[in-house]
């Protein structure tokens, strides 16, 4: 199965996926990594394995429609099966949402349905859910929909949220976990054990 990666950071979550990868956990391979960040960490390590690395931004275009149409030929000239948002912090395309409609995968540090959507990214997620005083997080791997953080739940694992957590110590518990289920909710996908209903994602 070949993966696309999209991150806009380090790349820890794109990192984990090659080492399940290389451990021979995930029968899959990354075939292309796309940032809106020239600069992104993710890129670097593309680059230094000699894959296929791609800086691509709405800015370096005039609209969304030619942005659009030049993600979709990104995808399909490195032959992407699944897309795996990695930290990637922009909204899909309509258009790239509906090419790839139940294959674009992203991975939410807390445990949707609650504390997702618009600006609901890295710290916040995690200042919300110590605001509210949950005793539960985690993380989420769900399908992309049309809207930010909405589309079928494939896969959730939880972690305590204990009373002297600060924002830092809760995102550093959760990340192992992302690093846990992302490689595999994908092993899911590249072996075929994944059912998509309209409330949500089975792996069996
Ligand atoms: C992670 O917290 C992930 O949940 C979110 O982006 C953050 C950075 O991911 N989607 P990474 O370290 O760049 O993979």
């Amino acid at each position: 199965m070949n993966i696309g990666v999209f991150a806009s950071g380090r790349g820890s979550n794109f990192q984990a996926i090659l080492n399940a990868i290389q451990a021979g956990l995930l029968p899959a391979r990354v075939v292309l990594v796309l940032s809106n960040k020239g600069d992104a960490g993710a890129l670097e390590i593309a680059r230094a394995l000699s894959l296929a690395a791609v800086h691509l931004s709405q800015k370096q275009f005039p609209d969304e429609g030619s942005f659009a149409a030049a993600m979709l030929h990104v995808l399909k000239e490195h032959n992407v099966q699944i897309v795996a948002l990695a930290g990637y912090l922009k909204k899909i395309p309509l258009s790239v949402v509906r090419e790839y409609r139940n294959r674009i995968l992203n991975i939410h540090p807390a445990l949707l349905p609650s504390f997702g959507g618009a600006g609901m990214y890295g710290h916040y997620v995690h200042e919300a859910v110590i605001a509210s005083g949950a005793k539960l997080s985690g993380a989420t791997v769900h399908l992309v929909d049309e809207e930010y953080d909405r589309g079928p739940i494939v896969l959730q694992k939880a972690v305590a949220v204990e009373a002297l957590d600060t924002p830092e110590t809760l995102a550093e518990k959760v990340l192992k976990i992302e690093h846990e289920i992302y490689p595999l909710a994908l092993k899911a996908f590249a072996e075929n054990r994944v059912t998509i209903n309209e409330r949500s994602a089975w792996i069996h």
